[in-house]
């Protein structure tokens, strides 16, 4: 261990706060994933039977794996790849988070597209282009946005200022400071579009989609997609929540904020289900019409309602919010690397990544026009939006996350683990402690590879 970092380094930026510390996790967690890609995974996968598989991959996997990650990260107080250097110096164990680095672009190049066609939609509730849309409209108003040669990739590049901007501005004056803000607003602009949603006439029917538990559309298939949702909605598996544990406060309590950020999370997921699918049901669209299911259907929500563009204009800012603090999560994995292990500055390592993700991601971007020369290249049988979404959802964040599993569960000494999860005796948690160690020794490790074979069709559930 004479190795342990002994070259002086930079001195590194914490958040300020345990309450800083919650917003930017569960900044890093809400995101796209509950807005857009929640309702139509449920949508599309049975509805309440896939709800209950998500919560036991959250429980058994996704907050184990959390508490792994950020065990990771505060305890060398290094980037995704660094962090792995300082527990194992000299061995391959760092590919896990060199593989992370890989993840944060794939998601990127597509989260980026999505989060281009939210930025738009905002100026246009603004500006009036949405007033009185009809489902029909709405349709024709989404594949405008979404499947043109310039304009998508406009909003992309406006995103990804936006984007640098803030991470430039560093940890503190940056991440917390947009991620404590903006939260809470989110927040409440969910329960009040709810509260109209709740009041449609296909309300009952949307909820009963929801809700209701129907086990014979379940197949592994269905099975990896919970898992791979789990993953990608509290940002596991490629090294972000070991990048932002690197910045958490020496007192936070490392097994109760994963449960705090997973339980939060999921209300707002649900609270994204019981605004969307009330309105699918009310104007009779196919709830697993796939991703253009916010688009079309938001929109309709507050057509009839007084001030509805206001309201309209709110939730797409807050779309675009909860988009954005997802991205600067995921920007800030390879950012820190760069700046860490490459010596590039912390200015440098944003420009040189944001463009490197910019131009690979106008691929996923045109990909959405079927009739485009892009859009007609397939690779494996999918188009590069699907592919980047694919790759990473469901086959680079659970191999990252059984890997984290399996090197925190085993290569790590008990007693080291134990310390750095109670703050060194500060806290009394041995109980929680004991249920941790065994969960992520024995189930989360099993219950991945069981999914990831099904899923791949190797092994038949
Ligand atoms: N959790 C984010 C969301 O739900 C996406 C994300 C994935 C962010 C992986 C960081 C890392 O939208």
């Amino acid at each position: 261990m004479a190795e342990l970092n002994t070259k002086p380094t930079k001195k590194r930026e914490t958040f300020s706060t345990g309450l800083a510390v919650f917003f930017a996790t569960l900044g890093s967690a809400v995101g796209l994933g509950n807005i857009w890609k929640f309702p139509y995974i449920v949508g599309s996968n049975g509805g309440g039977a896939f709800l209950l598989i998500y919560f036991i991959c959250v429980i058994f996997v996704g907050i184990p794996v959390m508490v792994c990650e950020l065990y990771i990260g505060r305890k060398t107080r290094s980037n995704a790849v660094g962090a792995f250097k300082k527990l194992r110096p000299g061995t391959a164990w760092k590919g896990i988070g060199g593989m992370g680095v890989a993840a944060a672009f794939l998601i990127m190049f597509f989260y980026s597209d999505v989060s281009g066609w939210v930025y738009s939609y905002v100026f246009k509730s603004i500006t009036g282009k949405l007033n009185g849309v009809t489902p029909n409209t709405a349709k024709v108003v989404f594949e405008t946005t979404s499947s043109g040669a310039i304009l998508p990739i406009v909003w992309q590049g406006i995103v990804f200022i936006v984007v640098a901007a803030i991470l430039i501005a560093g940890v503190k004056n940056g991440i917390e400071r947009i991620t404590k803000t903006l939260l809470p607003i989110l927040f409440i602009l969910i329960i009040i579009c709810d509260i109209r949603a709740f009041t449609l006439p296909g309300a009952r029917d949307g909820l009963k989609f929801l809700y209701n538990i129907d086990f014979t559309k379940v197949n592994g298939g269905v099975i990896l997609a919970a898992l791979g949702l789990a993953f990608f909605k509290l940002s596991l598996g490629m090294g972000t929540m070991i990048t932002y544990g690197s910045y958490f406060t020496e007192d936070n309590n490392l097994l109760h904020t994963p449960i705090k950020v997973a339980l939060s999370d999921v209300v707002v997921s649900l609270l994204a289900g019981m605004a969307i699918f009330p309105v699918v049901f009310t104007f009779k669209m196919e709830p697993s019409s796939g991703s253009g299911l916010l688009f079309t259907t938001i929109p309709l929500v507050f057509s009839k309602l007084p001030l509805g563009n206001l309201l309209l204009a709110s939730f797409f800012i807050l779309t675009a919010i909860a988009a954005t603090t997802a991205m600067i999560s995921l920007v800030e994995v390879p950012v820190a690397y760069f700046s860490e292990e490459k010596g590039m500055s912390r200015r440098n390592a944003v420009i040189f990544t944001v463009i490197i993700m910019f131009i690979f991601g106008t691929l996923a971007t045109l990909s959405v026009n079927s009739s485009s020369f892009i859009g007609n290249i397939k690779i494996l049988g999918y188009g590069f939006f699907d592919l980047f979404d694919k790759t990473s959802s469901n086959i680079l964040l659970p191999i990252g996350g059984l890997l984290i599993a399996i090197f925190v569960g085993y290569f790590i000494k008990k007693d080291d683990l134990k310390n750095e999860l109670m703050n060194n005796g500060k806290l009394n948690s041995a109980v929680k402690f004991d249920l941790f160690y065994f969960i992520i020794r024995y189930i989360s490790p099993i219950l991945l590879i069981i999914v990831f074979l099904s899923g791949l069709g190797i092994i038949k559930l």
